[in-house]
């Protein structure tokens, strides 16, 4: 993932060519249809997990929006957390090499915890994660992400929920970005390839 705050004033593009809505060539899931799996995903954590201590972490920046709606369906108590992390490698392709920017604040040890994640592409990123966290003893440790690739993978994960199998297309919207951009949109949208052509060049 690329931060456009360390690149150079002439790297950022122009607010003139920020027109979100012209850079998506198509709705992939619409605002109605996230609404109503992110509603299924909360019941069935509140079943799965009734009873248990349970802690749910997600990564930002992508997950923000998903972690936000997804817990105003949860109806069993629960606690959040956030980590940050970077990976790096281009802004439509991760390395495998992550880097923990925000760690959690308190220890996972005999918790119940249930990674959010927005996307799973290649499964660099959360190969990493899930090892770290592994490594901190929690009582159980499972997997829920909103968009999966699977056709991407480098790295084989298993993964316990999955929102949307989704086609190998680069998607923006409801909190995953490019470049920093188009977290704001509703839905999930396929970005116009011209928009990062120059990446696929180099
Ligand atoms: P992975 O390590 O290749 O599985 O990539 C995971 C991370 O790459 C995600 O958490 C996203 O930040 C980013 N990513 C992968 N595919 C997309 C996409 O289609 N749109 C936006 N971000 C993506
Ligand atoms: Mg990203």
């Amino acid at each position: 993932m690329s931060d456009l705050s360390q690149k150079a004033p002439e790297d950022r593009p122009s607010q003139a060519r920020l027109s979100l809505l012209g850079d998506i060539q198509r709705v992939l899931i619409d605002e109605t249809s996230l609404n109503a799996r992110v509603k299924e995903l909360g019941r069935i954590i509140s079943t799965e997990y009734a009873g248990k201590d349970l802690l749910l972490i997600a990564v930002l920046k992508g997950s923000f929006i998903f972690m936000a709606d997804l817990v105003r369906h949860i109806e069993i108590p629960h606690e959040v957390d956030f980590m940050a992390i970077s990976s790096y490698g281009s802004s439509t392709k991760s390395s495998g090499a992550v880097q923990i920017v925000m760690d959690l604040r308190r220890p996972l040890e005999g918790r119940h915890v249930l990674l959010v994640e927005d996307i799973i592409d290649s499964g660099n990123t959360l190969h990493y994660l899930h090892r770290i966290m592994l490594e901190r003893m929690p009582a159980s440790l499972r997997i829920m992400t909103l968009l999966d690739k699977p056709d991407r993978r480098e790295v084989e994960m298993k993964v316990d929920w999955v929102g949307f199998s989704i086609p190998n297309e680069f998607v923006v919207g409801y909190g995953l970005d490019y470049n920093q951009y188009y977290r704001n949109l509703p839905y999930i949208g396929i970005l116009r390839p011209s928009v990062y052509s120059h990446e696929l060049a180099e």
